[in-house]
């Protein structure tokens, strides 16, 4: 039995609770959080302890393994924590808000001989599996545009209630940081690294955030492809988030993770296969503008390969080095906006 600690009993700790309670040989033993009521109220629910300081959580010999589920700019400080007590570290989207510090949170985890995951729910949904599968198989081709569109919306207060949403320290950003991360990793998981890109960013709609709201950029892929982000969340009433391929033997777009069109030179059975996720212009609005609108499915997903890739001590789905490479786009992104410079990679 794996022992569970859960660090942040936010939003998204309900996620990672709800897949853990779907995996048998895992018990969540003790929660933390600063803010103690909400630790107790998430302890009492599960029959765990609670603590307001995450290290005496740590302390624990009957807890191998945690899910890091504080505001992002503060990742690194448990993560590193409890890497050095000897837990496996699950952490949520981005890994840490600096390369520095994501960088000692990688390095920790390698010397204390710990997995360190990263959750990217986004790459578990079917119609994202389909393009990763067709793009491994060669069905495009060669790559020639790869394109991320993200016009998503938060309500004005979403900012205010919550102040550490658009905050530099602990979102380390705002459209692109916070949310459109999730389809900055699919476009370089299925397009491969950027070479060099030019951007604008601005806060446009929502006032009271230090970060942008909306964002832009052009890239330039290693394989030689062009593409573009458009990541905002100042588009009312917000769209599902739509990733587009097109390759030399074909093209395809999925939305909010439904292939809306499959379109291939040549046939290959994966169409049919892929034909069962065809969204047929139906897709779920919500996600583009209720920040917990989203199934559980695919944290459990990914946290059940976590788990697996402990017990069998094999290489995580998303390790430490595939998560830093989404921050580190995004970084160049801000780089540019505010030099005015193309970012080379
Ligand atoms: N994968 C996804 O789709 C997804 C969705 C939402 C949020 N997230 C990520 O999850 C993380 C948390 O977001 P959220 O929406 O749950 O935020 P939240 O504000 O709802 O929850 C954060 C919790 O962390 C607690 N906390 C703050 N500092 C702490 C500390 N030092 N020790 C222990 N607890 C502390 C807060 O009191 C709060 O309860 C962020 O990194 C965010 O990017 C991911």
């Amino acid at each position: 039995m794996l022992g569970v600690g859960v660090i942040g009993c936010g939003a998204i700790s309900k996620m990672h609770i709800d897949s853990f309670l779907r995996i048998p040989q895992t018990k969540i033993r003790a929660v933390a959080d600063v803010n103690e009521a909400a630790a107790r109220r998430t302890a009492n629910e599960l029959g765990a302890d609670s603590y307001t300081d995450y290290r005496e959580l740590l302390k624990r010999t009957d807890i191998d393994v945690v899910s890091i589920c504080t505001p992002s700019g503060l990742h690194s400080e448990s993560a590193i924590a409890a890497a050095k007590a000897g837990k496996h570290v699950i952490v949520e989207k981005p890994l840490d808000v600096t390369l520095p510090k994501i960088d000692a949170m990688i390095e920790a985890c390698e010397q204390n001989h710990v997995k360190l995951n990263c959750i990217f729910n986004n790459r578990y949904r079917e119609g994202n599996l389909f393009l990763k599968r067709a793009i491994d198989a060669g069905r495009f081709g060669r790559l020639i545009n790869a394109n991320a569109l993200i016009r998503w919306y938060r309500e004005p207060d979403y900012y205010a209630k919550s102040p550490w949403h658009g905050s530099w320290a602990l979102d380390g950003g705002g459209a692109l940081m916070n949310q459109s991360i999730h389809y900055v990793d699919l476009l370089l998981w299925l397009a491969g690294r950027v070479e060099s890109l030019s951007a604008y960013t601005g806060t446009l709609l929502h006032k009271c955030m230090e970060t942008e709201d909306t964002a832009v950029a052009t890239l330039r892929f290693q394989n030689g492809a062009l593409g573009a982000i458009i990541a905002t969340t100042s588009t009312f009433p917000g769209y599902p988030a739509e990733i587009q391929i097109t390759g030399e033997r074909g093209s395809a777009n999925v939305r909010d993770g439904v292939i809306e069109h499959w379109k291939f030179v040549d046939s290959d059975p994966l169409d049919q296969e892929a034909e069962a996720f065809f969204g047929g212009g139906e897709v779920d609005n919500a996600r583009a503008s209720t920040p917990m609108a989203f199934a559980c499915e695919y944290h459990a997903r990914q946290i059940r390969r976590a788990v697996e890739s402990i017990e069998d001590d094999t290489e995580p789905d998303i390790g430490g080095a595939e998560a830093r490479k989404s921050v580190e786009l995004i970084l160049g992104i801000y780089e540019s906006a505010k030099t005015g410079a193309r970012v080379t990679f």
